[in-house]
């Protein structure tokens, strides 16, 4: 996809261009199927021949704009949009790996990606290796094995907001001849651009800043085009696929093929759609994306150096600080701003990191980040609490742990918010 606006201009009205008497806005295509006049129509269809929309689950008109606006703003060729983030990870993994293949990803992850990586995927007979990613390259290249078939890692790992460095992971990649795939969620497009740093693939979890105010889970997967497959190592891509008549994604669809295959043969199968309404909802996000961005930044940021001279705070993680290992990357990959998740430590450990999130009254306790309302959560008594305290350990959860992901209020009521909780968390 080609335009040569700017991201914010790309966001606000992407490829929606209504022509006379149309709606501003691009409707909701409320419809499961659509109506065909002629036989021949129909057929072309069915041999991708003609990308007019059949059938929801392989595509809708309402979904389609949220997916070129998206693509358009990662500088990719196409995307495919998803039911959830999970899906998302899950489709772009499975377009190109099978039982008995195998990839290596950064340790550095979600938790529902690294429970995806490390429970189902071995079900499904992928192996998967996890690498450090401050490795350097030689080590993390020996992970590769003759059956790899990509490398994935995160902008900004969640939860533990290291930034990627991009230059060693697209230069791994790059040499070991396979895919570079990012999960851009915690950053979003208008704060980096993966694909400008060497990625071939992106996907976000829509359900966090594209949605920005907690209305729908989903996803999406957006190919750069830019990655060279081929026939040894990726045979579903270049060879006969049977499931279409014999049809080579690579040679009727050149640099369309990834997002084409995902379409017409997973979404076919696995039926990860999102639903239209969703779809119009991300639409509507992303016109907002860059302002909110910044301003999550902005706030997240003030509030990081307020937390680092508070008394009752013995430890602040937040990318955007000069004191964060990951600073230098911050300024290299990141654009306006660390966006707006950020940890801390709080004197009293478990009970007074309960007490805190219980006295927060602005900030809402919920399990989400990436919403334009402040959230915050102690995952030692939610999300891990049926971990054993090692187990928590590992996963870089501490008894004292504190996420909050900045919302885009006034910063001077966040603070004010944040230090009525901090004292209450003291007094027991
Ligand atoms: C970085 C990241 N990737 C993927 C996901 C999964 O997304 P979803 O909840 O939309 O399935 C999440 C969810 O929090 C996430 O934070």
């Amino acid at each position: 996809m080609s335009d040569n606006r700017r991201i914010e201009t790309q966001a606000v009205q992407g490829n929606y261009r209504p022509k006379a008497a149309e709606p501003r806005t691009a409707p909701i295509h409320q419809s499961t199927t659509f109506k065909y006049d002629s036989a021949e129509h129909m057929a072309q269809l069915f041999d991708l021949d003609c990308a007019d929309p059949m059938y929801t689950r392989l595509g809708n008109p309402t979904t389609s704009v949220f997916e070129e606006k998206i693509a358009l703003m990662e500088g990719g060729v196409a995307a495919l949009a998803t039911s959830s983030g999970q899906a998302a990870s899950t489709l772009s993994i499975l377009n190109i790996c099978q039982a008995g293949q195998h990839i290596v990803t950064a340790s550095t992850l979600y938790g529902g990606t690294f429970s995806l990586f490390s429970n189902t995927f071995p079900k499904l007979g992928i192996e998967v290796t996890f690498v450090d990613p401050d490795a350097s390259i030689d080590e993390i290249k020996k992970a590769f094995k003759e059956n790899t078939r990509c490398l994935f890692a995160e902008t900004i790992g969640n939860p533990g907001l290291n930034i990627l460095d991009f230059d060693k992971f697209s230069t791994i990649s790059q040499d070991m001849a396979v895919p570079l795939i990012i999960d851009n969620t915690l950053a979003s497009p208008h704060l980096c651009r993966p694909i400008e740093h060497g990625a071939n693939i992106v996907i976000h979890s829509a359900t966090k800043y594209i949605d920005g105010h907690g209305t729908s889970v989903g996803g999406v997967i957006v190919d750069s085009g830019n990655f060279n497959w081929n026939k040894e190592k990726y045979p579903e891509l270049c060879s006969p696929d049977p499931s279409y008549h014999g049809l080579v994604y690579t040679e009727k669809f050149g640099n369309l093929a990834y997002i084409v295959k995902a379409r017409a043969q997973l979404m076919r199968d696995l039926g990860t759609t999102p639903a239209p309404q969703n779809s119009f909802l991300f639409n509507h996000g992303l016109t907002t994306l860059h302002l909110r961005m910044e301003r999550h930044s902005d706030n997240a940021l003030a509030l990081a150096n307020h937390l680092e001279n508070h008394p009752a705070v013995s430890w602040v993680n937040y990318p955007g600080l000069k004191s964060h290992p990951s600073f230098k990357l911050t300024k290299k990959y990141l654009d306006y701003g660390a966006s707006g998740v950020l940890t801390f430590g709080i004197k009293g450990g478990r009970t007074a990191g309960m007490a805190f999130m219980e006295a927060c009254r602005l900030i809402a306790m919920v399990v989400h980040v990436g919403d334009a309302r402040s959230c915050v959560l102690h995952p030692a008594s939610t999300t891990h609490r049926q971990l054993s305290e090692e187990q928590q350990k590992k996963s870089g959860v501490s008894p004292d742990l504190i996420r909050l992901s900045i919302g885009i209020e006034h910063i001077e009521d966040i603070i004010a918010d944040v230090d009525q909780a901090l004292e209450d968390s003291q007094k027991s």
